[in-house]
């Protein structure tokens, strides 16, 4: 699996498939393998690049807070060096929101947006707090009670154990102290409403019928504001819709990117 080097750290992905490309950044506190479906099979015509964000996976971690915006700007070093000017690009929750300031850094690049289970909105003042108690948490404790607090909220009670199981593994075996930088760095989020409703390409919104942490209601509203988005609920998933359906998921961006 490739590496690529930004600013002396090692930046790890994976790329696979091939066609029109498509990033997908992962969520918060897994790896870029929690996309596992979709890189065993990528959508028919399209290539997937699918990396690490600094300090999970495989990836070596950065200073400071892991700001969305640092996701990103790891991202658009990864395409340059790909030689990839124009690109779909995606993410799930955490994933999503680095997505968001990937087109707020980079607009010109970015042709179409895949946003699953995840929010436009800024981060108010209580939950910050949440985010910098959850970072100390981390700082003092690891992951497991992290781990323990996610687990329940991540994944619909019928989602299968073998999903189950692989997220909580990827969890445990987590950077505590790039965990806790990703944290603060989601509480430094701002407001995306207005720079989603600017954006002129094709937008497919997903979320989980279950997700108690970024609901339908707010995929709806979410949707609501891209001219030209499709919206997909899908019934009985929860926060990680990919993962939990991944069938209807993989069709649906499937249908998607092969249009227009
Ligand atoms: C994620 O799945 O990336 C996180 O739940 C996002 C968040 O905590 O806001």
């Amino acid at each position: 699996m490739p590496y690529f080097t930004i600013e002396g750290r090692a930046y790890h992905y994976r790329d696979v498939g091939r066609g029109r490309p498509l990033l997908l950044l992962h969520g918060f506190p897994l790896t870029g393998a929690s996309f596992w479906p979709q890189l065993d099979a990528p959508p028919k015509g399209t290539r997937l690049i699918v990396p690490d964000h600094r300090g999970f996976g495989q990836s070596a971690p950065g200073e400071g807070p892991t700001t969305m915006e640092a996701i990103a700007s790891d991202a658009l070093a990864l395409l340059d060096e790909l030689k990839i000017s124009q690109l779909a690009v995606g993410g799930v929750s955490m994933g999503g929101y680095a997505s968001m300031a990937l087109l707020r850094l980079a607009p010109a690049r970015v042709t179409r947006l895949v946003l699953v289970d995840t929010w436009c909105g800024a981060e108010d003042e209580a939950g910050k707090a949440r985010r910098e108690a959850t970072a100390q948490e981390l700082e003092a404790k690891g992951m497991e009670p992290l781990v323990a607090a996610m687990m329940p909220r991540l994944l619909a009670p019928e989602a299968p154990d073998e999903v189950r199981r692989r997220v909580e593994a990827m969890m445990r075996a987590g950077n505590p102290k790039a965990a806790a930088a990703a944290a603060r760095g989601m509480g430094l989020r701002g407001d995306q409403r207005e720079l989603l409703s600017r954006f002129a390409g094709p937008a497919l919104v997903v979320v989980g019928s279950l997700d108690p942490i970024t609901p339908p209601e707010r995929a709806r509203q979410m949707a609501g504001l891209i001219q030209g988005s499709r919206l997909l609920e899908l019934e009985g998933a929860g926060h990680l819709a990919n993962l939990e359906r991944p069938e209807a998921f993989n069709a649906a961006l499937g249908e998607f990117l092969a249009f227009g």
